[in-house]
């Protein structure tokens, strides 16, 4: 499992902009291609999106309904995500969490869903200014984690828990790699204490204000699976250094050699 590289364009993105797909897509084309890149898009774009990807560029969308079908105006279920092309969707995310009052447990509803769905689910998590100040970055994203998390659900290669604190998201400003250390080791060894050995399946990815310029001295910590990637991830000429970053990375390290050393390290 090499590491993973999403993109999430929010509430960005018309037809005109398919092509940065495109862009992508060849980037993806002349890397080594051991990582997986993956860009989750507007629902009205998924289809286009696609396409555009050409199979090199997994397309995922941004959040879904709980439910199959029903009376749920304006909602999307993950059937439909299946049916438009998605093999992927993102839940919990803080701006969702925040703007639309969504719940821990709800979060674990939707990540049912796709899964029902045979969609990957990426599970965002991450603490707040206020927690980090208070000394509670760790016990927040482990609350966080056991409550949106359906440990008995199978998840599939792709699905990630993502770690992003919510101080660093659109703000410029990012953990130092201790900082990430820490909590991504704390995100792992609170996935083995509630699913044991089938965490190894679940990516932890980082996420707040990745760049092309930080993105290396992010993705060389090997406790990092990959990234969530939202303002760089409009436009290819940013998104593409991420990804050649992320190839530079497992060009040095070697997979297998990094895959073993993060399971020692999870296992202390
Ligand atoms: P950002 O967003 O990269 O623009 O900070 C990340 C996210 O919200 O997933």
């Amino acid at each position: 499992m090499g590491l993973l590289i999403a993109g999430n364009w929010k509430m960005n993105g018309l037809g005109d902009r398919l092509g940065e797909v495109s862009a992508v897509a060849e980037c993806a084309r002349t890397t080594s291609g051991h990582n997986d890149v993956l860009i989750c898009v507007p629902s009205t774009l998924i289809t286009r999106a696609v396409e555009a990807g050409a199979g090199l560029v997994v397309i995922g969308g941004e959040d879904c309904g709980a439910g199959v079908s029903g009376a749920f105006t304006g909602d999307i279920s993950a059937e439909m995500l299946k049916d438009a092309g998605a093999s992927a969707v993102i839940v919990g995310h803080s701006e969702r969490r925040r703007n639309h009052n969504e719940t821990d447990a709800m979060v674990a509803t939707k990540a049912v869903a796709a899964r029902r769905a045979g969609l990957a689910v990426i599970i965002c998590i991450g603490e707040t200014q206020a927690q980090r100040d208070e000394g509670a970055a760790l016990s927040a994203c482990s609350a966080q984690i056991a409550a949106s998390l359906p440990v008995d659900l199978e998840f599939s290669e792709g699905s990630a828990i993502a770690y992003e604190p919510l101080w660093a998201i659109g703000t410029g400003r990012v953990p130092t790699a201790g900082e990430i250390v820490e909590v991504h080791q704390s995100i792992r060894q609170r996935l083995t204490d509630l699913m044991g050995d089938r965490n190894h399946g679940l990516r932890i990815l980082y996420g707040g204000s990745v760049t092309a310029e930080n993105a290396e001295s992010i993705l060389e910590l090997p406790q990092v699976d990959g990234v969530l990637v939202g303002g760089a991830s409009l436009r290819s000429h940013d998104f593409n250094g991420i990804i050649r970053a992320a190839d530079a990375v497992t060009r040095h390290s070697g997979d297998p050699l990094r895959r073993l050393r993060h399971a020692y390290e999870t296992d202390r």
